[in-house]
């Protein structure tokens, strides 16, 4: 066999045939084959090998030289193909193994963090002050608990009045009979601010006053007992109701979007002449009439009027030289309407998967 004849032995096509077959395996136990099949027992090199006992003293030299050489040299071939593979197969496990930290942390090992945020009705009422302080309006608030002269006789509503029937009144027990209220609505802190207005000798005002009332009512999809309202105030000269319908009109367009409308119709508070409702164009069927505002298009969101001379006097207020206008609304209906809230009640039950979507 001429391949197992050592002097015949070729070298280069050896070193060739090494090199081709090593830069083709992709793994080292592919790249083991190639060296059992060039440097092992049954390859030519090792036939040739065996050979050299045979031959004489200067032959067997010089064959065993370049067996030798051959040798060493497929083997630097094979080890620097090697160093090649192995990093590629640390490459490889690298990507299969590679762990997503943030997935793991986030889905198994800690909860994901919830971060809180305002409820819905805090940020209504942010928003509506916002839209009313760029109006011009300062932002007033009052207390809670009102005597009954702020939120009823110095509204023109004197004791046993009829009119004290628009209002289902939680009374404090404090021994004396019905003086101490939960407020009925926030109309009272007008009282305040025109009080302290007077003392500062400038009448004229241009308020809103936000903040939490209280109603013997039975919570329904529409009204709760504890609710939120925001009221307005403007006192000046030379104010008329046209002014009143301008602010309304100005602040459903920069709360409610274009394409909802503001309309009054008249009706009756004791502590304005004339008074009127204050509805907004339903934003259920965008005033083409549904079950929500029993098919009129419309939703009632407060009253308004102008502020009855008897108000003016009550806190010494000249109603001759000043006049002015004054209005009041839901702000959980405000949020009820912009949301398209079914049930006002989801306000106050705290469900998070309800509180969470706004
Ligand atoms: N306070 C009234 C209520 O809660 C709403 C209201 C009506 C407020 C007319 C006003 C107003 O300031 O002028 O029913």
């Amino acid at each position: 066999m001429p391949t197992d004849s050592p002097q015949a032995f070729d070298a280069a096509g050896f070193l060739a045939s090494v090199g081709a077959a090593a830069q083709a395996a992709q793994s080292t136990a592919e790249l083991d084959l190639v060296a059992q099949e060039h440097l092992g027992k049954r390859s030519a090199l090792a036939g040739a090998h065996k050979v050299l006992g045979q031959l004489g003293d200067e032959e067997r030299k010089a064959a065993g030289a370049l067996l030798y050489e051959a040798r060493q040299g497929a083997e630097a071939l094979l080890s620097a193909r090697r160093v090649e593979i192995e990093a590629l197969e640390r490459q490889r496990q690298l990507e299969t193994d590679r762990l997503d930290l943030t997935e793991v942390v986030l889905s198994s090992v800690v909860q994901p963090i919830s971060v809180g945020h305002a409820h819905l009705i805090a940020q209504t009422q942010a928003e509506l002050e916002d839209v009313f302080v760029a109006m011009g309006f300062t932002v007033a608030e009052g207390p809670e608990v009102e005597t009954d002269w702020y939120n009823f006789e110095a509204l023109n509503i004197p004791p046993a009045h009829p009119a004290r029937g628009m209002w289902d009144t939680f009374y404090l027990d404090l021994g004396d009979a019905e003086t101490v209220v939960l407020r009925t609505h926030t109309s009272p802190v007008q009282v305040h601010l025109m009080e302290e207005a007077v003392r500062s000798g400038d009448p004229r005002l241009h308020a809103v006053m936000p903040g939490r009332c209280f109603r013997r009512d039975t919570p329904d999809a529409r009204h709760l007992h504890t609710f939120h309202q925001i009221e307005g105030l403007v006192i000046d000269e030379a104010i008329a109701f046209v002014d009143l319908a301008g602010v309304i009109q100005t602040f459903t367009t920069a709360y409610f979007g274009p394409g909802i409308n503001s309309r009054l119709r008249p009706a009756y508070f004791p502590f304005t002449e004339p008074s009127a409702e204050f509805e907004i164009t339903c934003t259920i069927c965008r005033g083409e009439g549904c079950r929500t505002c029993s098919q009129t298009g419309w939703i009632e969101l407060g009253g308004c009027g102008m502020i009855d001379p008897a108000v003016l006097e009550a806190v010494g207020i000249d109603h001759e030289r000043w006049s002015g206008f004054a209005f009041g609304f839901g702000i959980d209906r405000c949020a009820q309407m912009r949301h398209q809230i079914a049930d006002m009640r989801a306000l106050v039950e705290n469900d998070v998967r309800f509180i969470s979507q706004f």
